[in-house]
């Protein structure tokens, strides 16, 4: 069976449990070598643990190579410490899957600054630090004549794309981490390094309230060939292909991958132009040109 990253080096964040795990298991089985890190906090984002062991162990079960990190993805020297890992570990860098999340769901009103800070922190600042660090990297090895084949992988989420209610810090880290993707999808391309987003799904210990149909299904606990709608890892084999030098001319994507289906994601196109053919609007003209040229509705923010 020919495999899709034979000889790759890939950091999954987050990758204990869940989709995390889906995604290390999944690049271990196409050849890479997987750092798999974990700070292993609770689904509000306390504690710590070596959640990233179990990982490890089933990987290296199933004859794969991986080590476990136990970092924090919002720190800044733990995220250096976690790239220097991979490159101390196993020579090389080729692969970053930003997918440590944490949830802290509550409406605005009600909402702590503490729970947007550290949702902020861990989803948007720890995709950031992890992709600062590995372009450090790569740009250093581009400058000095090497050619790099780098692979950013990151995690955004339909409550970013398109809004949920109840979620407004994960829902704009995951907004940010689409324009993220965008911008250093631009900043890298010249060096050899894509970045691309994936909004996933599945049944975990982030979404198994919020689905209210039992408990966390971790990858592992499914049949090789056992289908099941939410699988958490039912994105990974995207995942792996993004990653791999089959993907190379992809980068700046937002593609969704809910149970068997693949979304192409595409936003923040200019859907209306109007001119005033003037120097400036008049505003009190504009609530007419906003219903009748714009809108076409009064009320465009209501939905039904
Ligand atoms: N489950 C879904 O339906 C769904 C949908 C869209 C997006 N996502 C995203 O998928 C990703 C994975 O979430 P999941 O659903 O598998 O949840 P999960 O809780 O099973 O996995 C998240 C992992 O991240 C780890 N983590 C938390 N904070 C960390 C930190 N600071 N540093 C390192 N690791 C940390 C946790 O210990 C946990 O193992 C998240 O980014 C989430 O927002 C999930």
């Amino acid at each position: 069976m020919s495999r899709l990253l034979e000889g790759k080096v890939a950091v999954v964040t987050g990758a204990g449990h869940g989709i995390g795990r889906g995604h290390a298991l999944e690049l271990a089985k196409q050849g890479a070598s997987v750092v798999v890190n974990d700070l292993g906090s609770a689904r509000d984002g306390t504690g710590s643990g070596k959640d990233a062991d179990e990982t490890v162990r089933l990987i290296t079960e199933r004859g794969g190579v991986a080590v476990a990190n136990y970092a924090d993805v919002g720190d800044e020297q733990d995220t250096q410490d976690l790239v220097d890992q991979a490159i101390g570990a196993f020579g090389r860098l080729d692969i970053v899957v930003n997918n440590a999340g944490i949830v802290r769901d509550r409406a605005v009103w009600n909402m702590t600054p503490e729970d947007f800070d550290l949702v902020i922190r861990v989803h948007l600042r720890g995709t950031w630090l992890m992709t600062h660090h590995a372009a450090v990297h790569w740009r250093s090895k581009a400058k000095a004549g090497e050619a790099v084949r780098g692979r950013i992988i990151n995690t955004t989420s339909g409550a970013g794309l398109v809004g949920n209610f109840g979620q407004s810090n994960y829902a704009t880290a995951k907004a940010a981490i689409a324009g993220l993707t965008l911008t250093t999808s631009l900043e890298l391309w010249s060096i050899g390094v894509t970045v691309n987003a994936v909004g996933p799904g599945g049944l975990t210990r982030l979404s198994a309230g919020v689905a209210g149909s039992g408990g966390p299904i971790e990858p592992d606990q499914l049949g090789e060939d056992e289908y099941h709608p939410m699988d958490p890892a039912g994105s990974s084999p995207v995942v792996a292909w993004l990653a791999s030098d089959e993907a190379q001319h992809v980068t700046g994507q937002v593609i969704r991958v809910i149970r068997d289906k693949i979304y192409l994601m595409r936003g923040w196109t200019e859907a209306v132009e109007v001119s005033s053919g003037e120097r400036r609007w008049d505003a009190t003209k504009l609530g007419t040109v906003f219903a009748t040229d714009i809108f076409g509705t009064r009320a465009p923010g209501l939905r039904p």
